[in-house]
């Protein structure tokens, strides 16, 4: 472990593929933090509407849903794992699908509501490394350090695109492209809690560099905190 004395509350958003999860995750296993994944929680929602069949219409049913849905986030080597309602889920909530239905019913405030309230339960003690889209300008405005990660769409697009070849994923880069296009514009324009840089952030662009170079860059902030 990091000489680390007090532990820190760090904040890391950014849009998709910009490389958050697997950085977030390895800086947590440096320090021993908590690593939370806010993004599963908004998957696993999407997984359930899927499973029941409701249109995205129906924003009251899918409200009920998140309401009655338990999420449960533990410590996995490569993550963490999902489970709903106590089922294993960590896998399911990978597919290109559940990520765009998650965008979209990431746009309904009450679920947010309802996640962003679990998330702040979780992260309430400290110690934790949490990422998603929000955390730094709602689920936690008073977070020791806010990175904002991004990288360019390109860069994004090819992180994405071998990633899901690795899952056996038939779909072609400019799919991928185009998918990444039209969640990041959905991420940024919605009007409950866009995804925005804050001013207090720190901007670090991922293009070009290794995932170490950017976990060394946030670590050594970290060890800058006082
Ligand atoms: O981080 P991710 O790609 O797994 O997130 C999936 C979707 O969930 C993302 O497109 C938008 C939504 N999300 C959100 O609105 N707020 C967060 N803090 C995390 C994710």
């Amino acid at each position: 472990m990091e000489n680390q004395q007090k532990k820190y509350l760090i904040a890391i958003d950014g849009p998709s593929a910009a490389g958050k999860s697997t950085i977030a995750r390895i800086i947590a296993q440096k320090l021993e933090y908590l690593y939370i994944d806010s993004g599963a929680m908004y998957r696993a929602i999407a997984l359930k509407v899927i499973q029941h069949n409701l249109s995205l219409e129906k924003k009251d049913a899918i409200i009920a849903l998140a309401s009655e849905t338990r999420i449960d986030l533990r410590p996995a080597d490569d993550g963490c794992y999902v489970f709903l309602n106590g089922i294993d889920v960590s896998k399911k909530i990978r597919s290109p699908e559940i990520s765009q239905v998650a965008s979209q019913i990431s746009v309904i405030p009450e679920v947010r509501k309802i996640l962003v309230h679990a998330q702040q339960s979780l992260g309430r003690n400290g110690g934790v490394i949490m990422e998603g889209r929000d955390i730094g300008s709602k689920v936690f405005p008073d977070a020791d350090l806010k990175i904002f990660l991004d990288a360019s769409e390109r860069t994004r697009a090819q992180r994405r695109f071998t990633e899901n070849q690795k899952k056996n994923s038939s779909l072609s880069l400019v799919k991928t492209l185009h998918e990444i296009r039209q969640r990041d514009q959905r991420d940024r324009t919605r009007e409950a809690s866009p995804l925005i840089q804050t001013e207090d952030a720190i901007y670090l662009d991922s293009s070009g560099k290794n995932i170490l170079q950017v976990v060394s860059e946030i670590i050594d902030r970290i060890n800058c905190l006082k």
